[in-house]
C-alpha cells in the first residue's frame, strides 16, 4: 500500500490539471493540493479578454499568486483580439507568469458562435494573423489548448502547419470537435495524426480515467510525455497520484475524502457570500465525485435537498462515515 505522504514517482511524465470552469477555481486548486499529490501544474479556467477597459488585479483574481501558494499554476485566456489578449498576457507576466494559455477549445456555442474558442478553429487565417500579432507584442511564452475542430479533424490538419511557424511552448490537444462538446469518443487516430505534423511539444488531454486508461494511451503514444487530466480527477482525486506511482492502492480512501470535502467546504463558506452560494458550489462537487462511490441515490437526493449548510454537512459526513462505498476495492 502506499500513503500519500511518501511519493514515489515511478513516471516521468508531466501531469496537468484541466482547466475546468465553475469547479477548479483557486479555492479548489488550494484545498486539492493540501490533500492530494501528483499534479505537476494546472492550467486555470478561462479568463475573457477585456475590450474596453483596461485589464484589473480584480479580473484575473482566481490566478493573483497568493491565492495560488500550492499548486504551479497558468492563467488561461480566452480571446479573439490580439490587441486585448497581449494586453491580459502583459498584465499576467508583470504578476508573474511567464507563460499563458490561449483558449481554442471551448465548445459552448454562446462562445463558439462568437468566432471564440473552438469556434475560431476552421478559420485558419484569423488564427494565423492572431498569432503573428501576440507573438510580436507579448512578453513571456504562448501555450495552446485546442480541439480537432469545429466540425472535423480536417480544421487542425489545416491549421498545424501554420502553428509549426510559430514559437509556442506548447500544444495541448482534447481530440474531439467543438461540436461533440464532450459527447461520443476521443478520435485518438485523428490525434495520432496530428502528431505526425506537428513540431511543437504536445499535451494530450481526453477521457484518462482510471490508471489502465492512462496506460492505454501513454502506451500508444509513446513519443508523448506530458497529459492533461479533467474529470477523470474530478471523480477521483487520487488519479494523478496513481498514474504517477503506478499502482492504485491507496490506504483510508474515504477519510481522506472526508477530510479534502472538509477542507473545501470551509475555504468555500469563508470567501463565498451566503449559504445558498456555497451550497450551490458544493453539490456541483457531487456531479463528478459521485462516480466514484456505489449508487446511493437516496443520500444524494438529500444532500441535494439540503439548504441549510449544517444539514449538508451532517449528510455528507454520515455518508463518508456509514454509507459510502468506492468502487474501487481496497
Ligand atoms: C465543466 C467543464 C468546464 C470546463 N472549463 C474549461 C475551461 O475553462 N478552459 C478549457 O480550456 N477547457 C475547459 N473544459 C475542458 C477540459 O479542460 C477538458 O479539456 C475536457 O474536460 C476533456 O478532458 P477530460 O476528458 O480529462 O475531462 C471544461 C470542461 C468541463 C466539463
Amino acid at each position: 500500500m502506499t500513503t500519500l505522504s511518501k511519493e514515489s514517482p515511478v513516471t516521468t511524465h508531466r501531469l496537468y490539471m484541466a482547466p475546468m470552469k465553475g469547479f477548479t477555481d483557486c479555492v479548489f486548486r488550494q484545498a486539492y493540493a493540501q490533500h492530494f499529490r501528483g499534479f505537476d501544474l494546472a492550467i486555470a479556467p478561462f479568463i475573457a479578454s477585456k475590450r474596453d477597459c483596461p485589464v484589473r488585479r480584480r479580473h484575473v483574481r482566481d490566478v493573483w499568486p497568493e491565492n495560488n501558494t500550492r499548486l504551479v499554476v497558468m492563467p488561461q485566456i480566452l480571446s479573439k483580439v490580439a490587441t486585448d489578449f497581449a494586453a491580459m498576457a502583459n498584465f499576467l507576466y508583470d504578476m508573474g507568469y511567464d507563460t499563458v494559455n490561449w483558449n481554442l477549445g471551448c465548445p459552448s456555442p454562446m462562445v463558439a458562435s462568437k468566432k471564440r474558442g473552438s469556434g475560431l478553429l476552421p478559420h485558419t487565417d484569423r488564427i494565423d494573423a492572431f498569432l503573428e500579432d501576440v507573438l510580436a507584442s507579448m512578453q513571456g511564452r504562448l501555450s495552446l489548448k485546442l480541439r480537432l475542430g469545429w466540425e472535423t479533424s480536417a480544421e487542425i490538419q489545416r491549421l498545424l502547419p501554420v502553428l509549426n511557424r510559430y514559437p509556442l511552448k506548447e500544444v495541448i490537444i482534447h481530440p474531439r470537435t467543438g461540436r461533440q462538446a464532450y459527447e461520443g469518443r476521443v478520435d485518438l487516430d485523428a490525434f495520432e495524426a496530428c502528431l505526425a505534423t506537428i513540431e511543437h511539444p504536445v499535451v494530450y488531454n481526453g477521457d484518462i480515467r482510471s490508471l489502465e486508461d492512462f496506460k492505454q494511451v501513454s502506451g500508444r503514444f509513446a513519443g508523448v510525455s506530458q497529459w492533461m487530466i479533467g474529470r477523470g480527477f474530478l471523480t477521483d482525486p487520487f488519479l494523478p497520484h496513481i498514474i504517477r506511482t503506478g499502482q492504485d492502492r491507496i490506504e483510508g480512501r474515504r477519510l481522506k475524502l472526508q477530510q479534502f470535502h472538509e477542507t473545501l467546504f470551509h475555504a468555500y463558506a469563508e470567501r463565498l457570500k451566503g449559504p445558498s452560494h456555497l451550497l450551490k458550489k458544493m453539490k456541483g462537487l457531487w456531479r463528478y465525485l459521485a462516480l466514484s462511490f456505489e449508487p446511493f441515490d437516496k443520500t444524494l437526493k438529500k444532500m441535494k435537498k439540503s439548504t441549510k449548510s449544517e444539514k449538508y454537512l451532517g449528510v455528507v459526513n454520515r455518508f463518508f462515515e456509514t454509507e459510502a462505498r468506492l468502487i474501487r476495492k481496497n
